[in-house]
């Protein structure tokens, strides 16, 4: 249920696999009155109250809200780094918020990959090294696995540099290649162009979307720029801490025609 052959397929495909795995009942994410509260008492703070949402395989959806409205939040549940305070979160069928502190661990290692605003990456190691050994891979494969990750972000001729040695843009796709290297069907992305100027954050966009086309991961990306959610299959509002609205878009635009 986990791994799709990873095939290069058009829209109407993509739109193809949405509805069948609507018909097989199976969202890649589902949300059922997924709420989250911090605190209690009169200091509680409801970051999310009463969310629900579908995600299918392949979609590629953009949050899209204003600073606070629970954006980061919900990725994180759906990450399994946090835990909701009520209400159920799906993936691939499975009940992620009913699982143990170990096997949720176990759930974000194998089927999660995060990419963050800051790259994280370590600046002692290599771009090959951040992917391979933050990724926890081991065994011989591990940097042909890694060097394959490097290439699928265009990428590779950098493997032997430090994060030092690289641009913004360039060490964003390290960051994606190593969030990418064991294939979870699930991308989280947390305002990944933030710091990224408009050419090098169309970039980076260009190659989250063509990730998602390739059929191997449904890409959820959390901004608080408008610009970038129209080039989302959908797009869902958040505003203090529900879903404002959500929308089909008809016909995306690629990556490099955006402007913001
Ligand atoms: N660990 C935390 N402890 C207390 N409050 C938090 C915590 N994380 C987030 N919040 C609060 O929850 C709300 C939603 O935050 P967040 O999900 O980070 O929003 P966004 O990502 O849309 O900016 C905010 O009011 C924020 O201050
Ligand atoms: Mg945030």
């Amino acid at each position: 249920m986990w791994t799709r052959a990873r095939t290069n397929r058009s829209r109407s495909d993509l739109a193809a696999v949405a509805e069948e795995a609507a018909a097989s009942g199976c969202p890649a994410v589902r949300l059922a009155g997924l709420s989250k509260d911090y605190g209690t008492g009169p200091a509680t703070v409801h970051a999310l109250r009463d969310v629900s949402l579908e995600v299918w395989p392949g979609e590629f959806v953009v949050l899209l809200g204003p600073s606070g409205s629970g954006k980061t939040t919900l990725l994180n549940l759906v990450g399994g780094i946090e835990k909701p305070s009520a209400g159920r979160i799906e993936v691939a069928g499975t009940d992620i918020a009913g699982l143990d502190e170990k096997a949720r661990t176990a759930y974000r290692r194998a089927r999660v990959g995060f990419v963050f605003q800051f790259f994280n990456l370590v600046p002692t190691l290599t771009a090959l090294e951040n992917v391979a050994i933050l990724a926890e891979l081991t065994g011989p494969d591990a940097g042909e696995h890694s060097r394959a990750a490097l290439a699928s972000v265009g990428i590779v001729q950098a493997a032997d540099r430090f994060p030092g040695q690289m641009s913004g843009g360039q060490q964003q796709r390290v960051a994606i290649a190593r969030a990418i290297v064991k294939e979870p069907p699930l991308l989280l992305c947390d305002e990944p162009t933030g710091s990224l100027d408009l050419d090098t954050g169309r970039q980076v966009l260009g190659v989250l979307r063509a990730l998602a086309m390739e059929g191997h991961h449904t890409v959820l990306l959390v901004t608080h720029n408008s610009a970038i959610a129209r080039m989302a299959d959908r797009v869902v509002w958040l505003r203090s801490g529900t879903i404002s609205r959500e929308e089909r878009v008809a016909a995306p635009l690629k990556a490099e025609d955006l402007r913001w």
